[in-house]
């Protein structure tokens, strides 16, 4: 496992690039599942987490290529297994989406559960609920959905929670049924209306996505043959401006869709955050935002805040973790409540160990504000706690080692380059037991 070195205080410059959405990839990788056609995807990040789908993908029979200008082309026509493993969803529980498809357009799948992951249990009950009202036969033997249905039928199925992956898992499964499926309660994330553009130019008929009602109109296949670009990354966006607030230096993250990122952007102005946006009228994708540093020190011109993680468009669990780093900064405490995930505040130990004095209490973290971080070993434990450590890096005096940066190599693509091109001095070592 690799580590990365950060020495710190790092002090921000130039401009990067937001990747495409690690979290629109996935589904939209599986849904090709569905397709009769030749998909062409444009623009898949390079991740680690994108090349176990495509392991995946490949176990199946899906014929996956590369093209010369880095487009990814996908054939899924005589698939020959379909079953995903138990080694394929504990690694990545985004494996568990190909169940819908499976059953929808092969009407069977084999699909281990994926059991707990580091940041809490993560049940799949609203996804086999949904495919149940869909009319899939399913039974749990051995760790495994084993599932199968002649012929899926539409239904109206209301979602006890607005589960991302179960939004996405569901609208696959009615694409491919019989009659007119509405989903009620559903996920309002920009990686759903993703999913449903790109089912909509195979020639499905998803229709609400992005609103709480989504109404699927089954087709009998989808046949077209698509070039499809999948949206920039907002989680990666908000990561990279926060490393230019925490470090109060003057960074454009570019590629960037602002509307995705409200909950965020407000987040950020209310600490006292200072950015100019710069919205591309030729293109809904490349906004622009430029960091504006404060000329005096940010430890008292930053404030603390109060948040609530909440579905989409409340302020994503997924931003939860960077954000922590900032409010250390911050010249009052601040209060983070976590409300999707029951243990997702592994970065607190960690932060502490750095000099941080945050309080865990239930699913609140307390923050004392205006707190200096120090040099320190640091272990990730999860993605986006690994990003928190990185941006905790960026102002601790010292050098501060990131152990097991593979978390961070699942859903940051090009992190060290990224890092290196804002001007921060890091270095990985590779391999190792830590
Ligand atoms: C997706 C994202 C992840 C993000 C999360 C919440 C991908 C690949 N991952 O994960 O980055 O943090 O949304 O925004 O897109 N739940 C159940 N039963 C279910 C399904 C979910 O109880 O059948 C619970 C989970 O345990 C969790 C909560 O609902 O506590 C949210 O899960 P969900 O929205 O499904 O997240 P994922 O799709 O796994």
């Amino acid at each position: 496992m690799d580590k990365l070195i950060i020495t710190g205080p790092s002090q921000l410059k130039g401009t990067i690039k937001t990747s495409s959405s690690k979290n629109s990839s996935l589904p939209i990788m599986v849904a090709t599942l569905l397709s009769e056609g030749t998909i062409t995807i444009n623009n898949l990040p390079k991740l680690k987490d994108v090349s176990t789908m495509t392991k995946l993908l490949k176990n199946l029979g899906a014929e996956i290529e590369e093209s010369a200008d880095g487009k990814t082309i996908f054939n899924t026509s005589n698939l020959k297994s379909y079953e995903a493993n138990y080694e394929m969803v504990k690694t990545m529980r985004a494996s568990f989406f190909v169940l819908g498809p499976l059953i929808a357009r092969y009407g069977r799948a084999t699909v281990s559960l994926p059991g707990g992951c580091a940041i809490g249990a993560r049940a799949v009950d609203i996804h086999l609920d949904g495919l149940a009202k869909l009319g899939a036969e399913i039974e749990l033997k051995g760790g495994y959905v084993h599932a199968k249905a002649k012929k899926l039928k539409a239904a109206e199925i209301i979602l006890s929670f607005p589960s991302v992956g179960a939004t996405e898992n569901l609208i696959m499964a009615a694409s491919l049924a019989e009659g007119t499926t509405l989903i009620k309660n559903a996920a309002r994330e920009p990686e759903i209306i993703d999913l449903a553009n790109f089912i909509n130019k195979m020639g499905g008929h998803v229709e609400g996505a992005g609103n709480s009602d989504i109404i699927i109109e089954g087709v009998s296949s989808l046949n077209n043959s698509i070039q499809y670009s999948v949206i920039p990354d907002r989680i990666e966006a908000s990561t990279f401006i926060i490393a230019g607030i925490i470090t109060n230096s003057n960074i454009i993250v570019q590629n960037v869709v602002t509307k995705h990122m409200d909950a965020i952007l407000d987040a950020l102005k209310h600490m006292g955050a200072n950015f100019k946006i710069t919205h591309n009228s030729d293109s809904a994708i490349n906004d622009s935002i430029e960091i504006i540093p404060h000329p005096s020190s940010q430890a008292v011109t930053l404030k603390g805040i109060h948040i609530d993680t909440a579905p989409y468009p409340g302020f994503p669990t997924d931003v939860q973790a960077q954000l922590m780093p900032l409010a250390i900064k911050a010249g009052t405490p601040s209060v983070i409540t976590e409300h999707i995930f029951e243990n997702r505040f592994m970065h607190v130990p960690e932060l502490n160990r750095m000099g941080a004095n945050i309080l865990l209490k239930g699913n609140s973290a307390f923050i004392e504000g205006n707190t200096k971080l120090t040099a320190a070993p640091v272990m990730c434990t999860d993605l986006r706690a690994s990003a928190a450590l990185i941006l905790a890096a960026l102002v601790a005096e010292g050098e501060t080692e990131v152990c097991r940066v593979y978390h961070l190599d699942r859903g940051y693509e090009f992190i060290d380059k990224k890092l290196t091109d804002l001007n921060v001095s890091v270095r990985r070592i590779p391999g190792g037991p830590f």
